[in-house]
């Protein structure tokens, strides 16, 4: 009962007119797959710094891939949010880096909440101090996802290259004793282990460690995009063979096995209803890509709207004309952009 009241009341918390009229017009927009569009992100993921103290193996950070490091200032940041919002719901404030070394990670998350957007982080939780517990429970962060792949260190470290399990379990701990103290609800404690072959025989030894702590539990499916792979080209037999769980219920979203040239039978809608602005203000479609030669414009020299309905992305969404004629007539007068690479979503090249 608790549960609902707070889920209504969250709802409440964050209900505006011009989100929800914009959802609705996005909605049609992508069902329409129209190139050019007038509504905007309902999401938004944002990359506070893409740097880390874990080497995850299929994590292009863990695999120190060479790209420039750094940190989101905020300005950057308000700039991202003064013009996304209000029509933006909600945040994803972590890319391809650990969220919580950012120092101004609670003053964004503060800022973000001036316009009603809910935030979310996910973490590796292997640090955590006093003060930055203390910032994320008053920011009131709405939810912290946290990402732990294991019920012991032995499996925990088999992915988490670095990490330390019983830390991670102590920081939970300590993160829960601090909202105790202050009284507070959030932010809301997600465990989230990603799923692969080597742990998937202990997601219900997670689960009930989840319950022990008393903290929800989600589970990722492990894809397998690799360090070199931007875009990534997926149907690598040797990450299949090494990484990719037995159990087909963990691999349902994704479908490594299938003879196509595509993962996901269906359109990408990122490119209508997200948006990935990466550190250093490079607007990204989806959240596959790092590299800047593939970026569709950057946020600190362009305003949204110019980026948003740019050839790039006009370019990009027209592989997904329902009609293949359609995306044809324009095919050669529109610059091709990462997207036309892209064997994640099935679109008029991937079909042929
Ligand atoms: C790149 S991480 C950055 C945030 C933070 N460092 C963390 O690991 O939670 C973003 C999300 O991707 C997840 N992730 C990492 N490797 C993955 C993989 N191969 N497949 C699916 N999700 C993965 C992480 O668990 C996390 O939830
Ligand atoms: S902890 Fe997160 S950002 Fe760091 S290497 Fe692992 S997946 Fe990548």
């Amino acid at each position: 009962m608790s549960r609902i009241f707070h889920k209504v009341s969250e709802r409440c918390r964050y209900f505006n007119w011009t989100s929800l009229s914009n959802w609705g017009r996005n909605k049609f927009h992508f069902l329409l797959r129209k190139s050019r569009i007038t509504s905007y992100p309902q999401f938004v993921i944002v990359e506070p710094c893409n740097s880390c103290n874990l080497r995850c193996p299929l994590c292009p950070t863990g695999q120190r891939v060479p790209v420039e490091r750094g940190s989101m200032n905020m300005e950057t940041f308000t700039r991202i949010v003064d013009q996304l919002s209000p029509n933006v719901r909600y945040m994803s404030l972590y890319y391809l880096g650990e969220p919580l070394l950012c120092e101004h990670l609670s003053e964004m998350i503060r800022y973000a909440h001036q316009y009603k957007v809910r935030v979310f982080v996910s973490t590796n939780l292997n640090i955590l101090d006093n003060k930055k517990a203390e910032e994320l429970i008053r920011s009131k962060l709405d939810y912290i996802i946290v990402s732990l792949d294991g019920a012991s260190q032995e499996s925990y470290e088999k992915y988490r290259i670095g990490g330390d399990f019983h830390k991670v379990i102590s920081n939970i701990r300590f993160l829960i004793k601090k909202k105790n103290e202050e009284k507070s609800l959030y932010p809301r404690i997600v465990i989230q282990p990603v799923v692969f072959k080597h742990n998937e025989t202990e997601i219900p030894k997670i689960k009930s460690l989840a319950k022990d702590l008393g903290v929800d539990m989600t589970i990722r499916q492990g894809t397998l995009g690799g360090a070199g792979q931007s875009p990534p080209i997926m149907k690598d037999a040797k990450l299949i063979e090494q990484w990719l769980s037995q159990d087909e219920d963990y691999h349902k979203e994704y479908n490594y096995l299938n003879g196509k040239p595509y993962l996901k039978d269906e359109a990408c809608y990122y490119l209508w209803k997200g948006i990935t602005v990466n550190w250093d203000g490079s607007v990204f479609p989806c959240c596959w890509l790092y590299e800047n030669k593939y970026s569709l414009g950057n946020i600190l020299e362009q305003d949204f709207k110019t980026i948003w309905n740019n050839e790039m992305y006009v370019s990009s969404r027209s592989l997904f004309a329902r009609r293949r004629s359609t995306f044809l007539k324009t095919r050669g007068s529109l610059p091709e952009t990462i997207c036309y690479k892209c064997k994640i979503f099935r679109h008029n090249l991937n079909d042929q």
